[in-house]
């Protein structure tokens, strides 16, 4: 496994292996790799010839008050676990390198970006969508794997992809669950044992919204007022929202139909927590 520390130097790699006619994959992370990364890599791995994993915490998409200077950052653990992934190169470039001058260029996703976690986060998601243009102009994968817990990001990575015509397809991975249900998350590290036990009220909510679609409920204000009294039950719960939106344009609804993401965002002491479903109610 090589460790790619410039642009140059990842471009030269990943160009050896495509004269190869290789079937590069990217797997785009901050690092903190856990069980949900993981599985994203062995996807990866599974259907691609050379896998990239790269590792930046992004400055641009962190909001002043937000957790940017005390993300984790554990490079050498982060490593080893791609080691023993068979991830053919780790691209981890110091930020000068990514962003080593001013940028006056970005890439906003409008209307995707106005609901859910972009209201919550302005600029958020044109720092993810801006770093992901770079890290696919850069390695030119084929394949580019994310996960389902970071939904609105998923759909709008899609949407880039499909609008700025990009040369990629974006394989999105089912979220991985702890036993108990909680969505793996490198911010469940900021969460005490209490606090943990409390987080799993999260996919409880989500579980009983399943369960009242699953029942033929189609009335979201009855299922998000359900959802609400499950995460009122734990006491440290701040909830930031709970959402019921148009899977694809990412707009609330009043009634359950098609594919529709069922979202929550809360805080539970240091940690901001996020996680959904996708429900198609065709199917129902
Ligand atoms: O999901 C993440 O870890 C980040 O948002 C990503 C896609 C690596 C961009 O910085």
């Amino acid at each position: 496994m090589e460790v790619a520390k410039t642009i140059e130097s990842v471009r030269s790699l990943v160009k050896a292996a495509r004269r190869e006619a290789k079937k590069i994959g990217l797997v785009p992370t901050m690092g903190a790799l856990h069980i949900g990364h993981i599985s994203l890599i062995e996807t990866a791995v599974k259907e691609c010839d050379f896998v990239v994993v790269s590792i930046f915490v992004n400055p641009t998409q962190f909001g002043p008050t937000e957790d940017f200077e005390k993300y984790p950052r554990p490079l050498e653990a982060d490593l080893e676990i791609c080691k023993k992934a068979g991830i053919d190169i780790v691209f981890a470039p110091a930020t000068e390198q990514m962003y080593p001058r001013e940028n006056f260029t970005s890439v906003n996703v409008e209307k995707l970006t106005e609901q859910l976690c972009g209201r919550s986060r302005p600029g958020h998601f044109r720092g993810v969508a801006t770093i992901c243009a770079k890290l696919f102009n850069i390695v030119q994968p084929d394949i580019a794997y994310f996960g389902q817990k970071d939904s609105q990001q998923a759909i709008v990575i899609k949407k880039m992809v499909a609008d700025l015509n990009m040369p990629l397809r974006i394989a999105i991975c089912p979220t991985v669950r702890e036993p108990d249900g909680l969505a793996v998350s490198s911010r469940n590290q900021y969460l005490t044992k209490e606090q943990k036990k409390e987080a799993t009220y999260i996919y409880k909510s989500l579980q009983k919204a399943q369960e009242m679609i699953d029942a033929g409920i189609t009335d979201c204000e009855t299922i998000i007022r359900q959802m609400y009294s499950i995460l009122n039950q734990a006491p440290s719960i701040k909830i930031e929202y709970v959402s019921v939106v148009d899977a694809e344009t990412v707009q609330n609804i009043d009634q359950i139909a098609g594919k529709v993401l069922v979202a929550v965002a809360a805080r539970i002491g240091l940690a901001r927590l996020i996680d959904n479903i996708l429900v198609d109610a065709s199917k129902q």
